[in-house]
């Protein structure tokens, strides 16, 4: 048979430079803890010896009002205006209007470079610890430099609403393990199956492997009725223990002790198990020990359970939405999404090409999953390259305010109906991710409804529904911006909890009248060869799409070269957000499998923003709709599943999904002609 042709997106780049995913800042190796040799030396101190080594104040003193500071005599000194000659440059003020001029005395000193480092160094190398604990015992004086460490956080009101419940019975651990185990099983069964798959290797609590562990609480009702800043937050108690754990945690540390944090817990239940009082709220479940190492990357990691997300991801200057790290200019997350888009990886394609040609099958055999299996190595930049597993769809909702036209039998409140629907698991994109394993979640970009919170919902609506479009924008540039935003950030958050493939899916009643529009502006075909029946309609209401189409064009002449014009003239928020999801997954080198017409339509407005998104980009299906034969047509796609589906929601990308995963497993685990030691042709 003949070599597979290289994917339409197949471009070999000329100079490869790799990169990382989610660059995490580099990590100094770590030197050898000085964990205790033997038993002896970690033997814990008598009582009497711990107390002369770390002396804790006596109570009266700690409660001592202090004498109050004296009142400053005046405000504080300013630096003179400086006389400034005619042709000297004016001194940029760094401070806003609001802030005082800088005194002239120093201000307090920090630490200097040894000792800011140690500290720098220890919250680097804080881990959260599961496996590898030693039994040695922990010596008392080390638990108490843990425990006052502990103790020294901030906390609301100066409220410490802290309690340090130390379990080193072994009968109290093993019935917190039996309560933790009950804890894992329910939520192993709550997840997809391909996350479950992966939770089932993972340790999630080292109760019965560690000397100590460490109940944290709060107390909401310490400090009276009145506690400075807990009366408008009352969540304020437990973040304050919450910070006493990290304090512990980071002292734990430097004393070579890993700690792992243990939720699996039903509070109540937990409350009742160890006899603690009930006003209490529980905090923190601490296994504490001693440990053979301390891992370099979170174990959730090390275990692809997660990716680190990067800083610059997640500062804004000023406002909400304005990234920018201290001393840089604020960055556009789509121009950054987009300098991060890369054609496919020469040498990982050739690798991937040889490999085919020696896995044992005829050359080609495998067809159209060669060049799956091929774009999936250029894209990631390993052969082989990466299973797409787990994977997420995304059904991005929206409505569209052609609605108003007729251009559907449906009424716009099933969108919000639907999604209620998904959430609650009865819908087919359902029914076909738990087939497959997939995680389903639904994004509100633009539903008309107003929705409740809703587990695996997340609100992120731009605006309740476009515009109709026949009578003016459906949207402004700056709501395509939004929602193109909404996209690229839900690729990103799917990606760093660890899902390798990311698929596309939408719901949206009369949707498929602005995909045909779009289809129409970036095919330059007749609204009457790509507008469909979506879900169904008759023929009088078929015309009347196509007619409401051809207004709409005619109306906003949208300009193919300008994607965000085109997007807000005639598009929906659904497809911008889709669009974003697309250049959000090519920017993290992750394939984004395509559903139907929707996804279509995005991926030619997507095209148009970045032309090598595409190298992300595999067909799922074929719908029914010709507007979508025309996309593929134009994208140059070829689609895995043909079965006349026309229902959206991702069920065309999640029927796809096996077949995808199938290219990508083959390359890992068929054999070569020369390891298998079968003759070649
Ligand atoms: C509030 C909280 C609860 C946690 N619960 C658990 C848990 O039940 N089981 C577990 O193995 N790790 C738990 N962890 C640890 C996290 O998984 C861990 O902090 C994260 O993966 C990052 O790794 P690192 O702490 O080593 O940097 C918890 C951490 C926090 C902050």
């Amino acid at each position: 048979a003949a070599e597979p042709e290289a994917a339409a997106v197949a471009q070999p780049e000329a100079a490869p430079v790799p990169e990382p995913v989610a660059a995490a800042d580099p990590v100094p190796a770590p030197e050898p803890e000085p964990a205790p040799v033997t038993a002896q030396e970690a033997a814990p101190l008598p009582e009497a010896d711990a107390q002369d080594v770390a002396p804790l104040p006596a109570p009266e003193q700690s409660i001592q009002p202090e004498a109050s500071a004296p009142e400053p005599e005046s405000g504080p000194e300013v630096i003179e205006t400086p006389d400034l000659s005619d042709e000297a440059e004016p001194v940029q003020p760094e401070t806003s209007d609001e802030v005082p001029t800088a005194p002239t005395a120093p201000p307090a000193p920090g630490y200097d470079d040894a000792e800011r480092e140690a500290v720098l160094r220890v919250m680097r190398e804080r881990r959260d610890i599961r496996n590898g604990f030693r039994s040695d015992p922990i010596p008392h004086e080390v638990l108490l430099r843990v425990l006052e460490a502990a103790h020294t956080a901030p906390s609301v009101g100066h409220s410490q609403p802290w309690d340090f419940v130390v379990i080193r019975s072994a009968e109290t651990r093993r019935s917190m393990h039996e309560l933790a185990q009950q804890q894992r099983e329910a939520y192993a069964k709550s997840l997809p199956k391909a996350r479950a798959k992966q939770f089932k290797e993972l340790k999630i609590e080292a109760i019965l492997d560690t000397p100590v562990n460490i109940v944290v609480t709060a107390d909401p009702t310490r400090g009276g009725r009145h506690t400075l800043g807990r009366h408008t937050q009352p969540q304020m108690a437990p973040y304050s223990s919450a910070l006493a754990v990290e304090n512990l945690w980071l002292a734990a540390r430097a004393e070579g002790l890993g700690v792992g944090w243990v939720s699996f817990f039903d509070e109540r239940e937990m409350v009742r198990a160890l006899g603690l009082p009930e006003h209490l709220e529980i905090v923190a479940y601490l296994c504490v020990g001693y440990v053979d190492e301390f891992p370099e990357d979170p174990e959730l990691m090390q275990a692809g359970w997660s990716k680190r997300r990067p800083l610059s991801w997640v500062v804004h200057e000023e406002t909400y939405g304005r990234r920018a790290l201290p001393g840089e200019a604020p960055h556009d997350l789509l121009q950054e999404t987009i300098s991060n888009i890369r054609p496919l990886d020469a040498k990982a394609l050739g690798e991937a090409w040889e490999r085919q040609k020696r896995m044992t099958k005829p050359a080609g055999a495998l067809g159209m999953l060669e060049i799956i299996s091929a774009q999936l190595s250029g894209l990631s930049r390993m052969c082989p390259p990466p299973i797409p597993e787990p994977a997420a769809v995304a059904v991005f909702a929206g409505d569209h305010g052609v609605h108003a036209q007729g251009v559907t039998a449906w009424p716009q409140e099933v969108t919000g109906q639907m999604i209620a629907n998904m959430l609650g698991g009865g819908a087919v994109c359902n029914a076909f991710a738990s087939q497959v394993g997939a995680e389903v979640c639904v994004v509100d970009v633009g539903a008309v409804a107003e929705l409740p919170p809703m587990p695996g919902l997340l609100p992120r609506k731009v605006r309740a529904g476009t515009a109709d479009f026949t009578t003016g924008p459906a949207l402004t540039r700056e709501e395509v911006h939004a929602a193109i935003e909404v996209g690229i950030e839900t690729a990103r958050d799917l990606v760093a909890a660890g899902n390798k493939g990311l698929l596309t899916g939408e719901m949206g009643i009369a949707n498929t009248t602005a995909s045909a529009a779009l289809i129409c502006v970036y095919t330059g075909m007749d609204p009457a060869e790509v507008t469909g029946r979506g879900t169904g309609i008759n023929d009088e209401m078929h015309a009347r799409k196509i007619d409401v189409v051809r207004r709409a064009l005619e109306l906003h002449q949208p300009d193919p070269a300008d994607p965000i014009g085109v997007l807000a003239a005639v598009g929906g928020l659904e497809h911008a957000a889709m669009a974003g999801f697309l250049l959000g997954g090519a920017s993290l080198r992750t394939p984004v499998i395509l559903d139907g017409v929707s996804a279509g339509a995005a991926a030619l407005v997507a095209r148009a923003i970045a032309p090598e998104a595409l190298a992300a980009c595999i067909a799922g299906h074929r719908s029914a709709e010709p507007g979508h034969v025309a996309a593929l047509n134009k994208l140059g796609l070829r689609p895995l599943v043909d079965l006349d589906l026309r229902l959206g929601e991702g069920t065309g990308a999640l029927l796809a999904l096996p077949i995808v995963q199938s290219a990508a497993r083959a390359m890992h685990e068929v054999a070569t002609f020369d390891s298998a030691g079968v003759t070649e042709k």
